[in-house]
């Protein structure tokens, strides 16, 4: 059984048989999370689902310390490559079977840029993840407005959908209800929102509307569950 634990704003943590992995870890200048990248000295893969700073976070620090394989797309992992951190591309609909399961990269509709000192540089396109561990499914949905796309995800059986209500860069509540129309997930879990001011959203809003169609699971940053 594999446990996930909410890090606050897009982050998670999954452990399972063979897995002990952060999803876009945002903890340095993230004020609403008690978790730092020193937290986590030996994770042993990093899912990282596009290049804005508040997904990026820590990928590399964490990555470097603990040898962590950074899973993401192939201009994310050639930007990452240069700075040491070891890694495994993937590409929107592809799919690569690890030790303790498979690994689908997603569509997402948004954009990946990488903000550097000297401007925004090209990190490819933004995606999801649908990771297997311990025969469960668990789909983070990166950042993403409601697409059509995610109509393909309802023949995967998701046990856990990790899904953006915040609005402005990503779905809204109302959106994301309909986006769980499409996907069908066993149970969602609310995240990218209240981080900043203009993504502040009420997940029981949510979880009152979409009452009937999945169980919504609120995580308070650094809550878990078992999946
Ligand atoms: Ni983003
Ligand atoms: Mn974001």
């Amino acid at each position: 059984m594999a446990k996930l634990r909410f890090l606050g704003h897009a982050a998670f943590h999954i452990e399972g048989r063979g897995l002990n992995a952060l999803i876009d870890p945002f903890l340095s200048g993230n004020d609403k999370t008690p978790f730092s990248p020193a937290d986590f000295p030996d994770v042993n893969f990093i899912f990282l689902t596009h290049g804005h700073g508040d997904h990026l976070g820590d990928t590399a620090e964490i990555a470097l310390r603990s040898a962590a394989t950074v899973v993401a797309t192939v201009e994310m992992c050639n930007n990452l490559s240069k700075s040491g951190v070891r890694s495994h591309p993937l590409q929107i609909g592809g799919a690569f079977g690890f030790p303790f399961g498979r690994v689908k990269m997603t569509p997402a509709w948004h954009g990946s840029g990488i903000q550097l000192e000297g401007g925004m540089i090209y990190g490819g396109v933004a995606g999801g993840f649908l990771i297997e561990v311990d025969g469960k499914k668990i789909y983070h949905a990166g950042d993403t407005g409601l697409t059509m796309e995610m109509n393909l995800l309802a023949d995967e059986s998701v046990d856990v959908a990790l899904l953006p209500i915040g609005g402005n860069y990503t779905m809204d509540i109302d959106d994301a209800v309909r986006a769980l129309r499409m996907i069908r997930p066993k149970t969602t879990v609310p995240m990218h929102y209240d981080t900043f001011p203009v993504i502040e959203a009420s997940p029981e809003e949510f979880a009152k509307k979409a009452f009937g169609l999945t169980a919504v699971k609120i995580l308070k940053t650094g809550e878990s569950m078992e999946v």
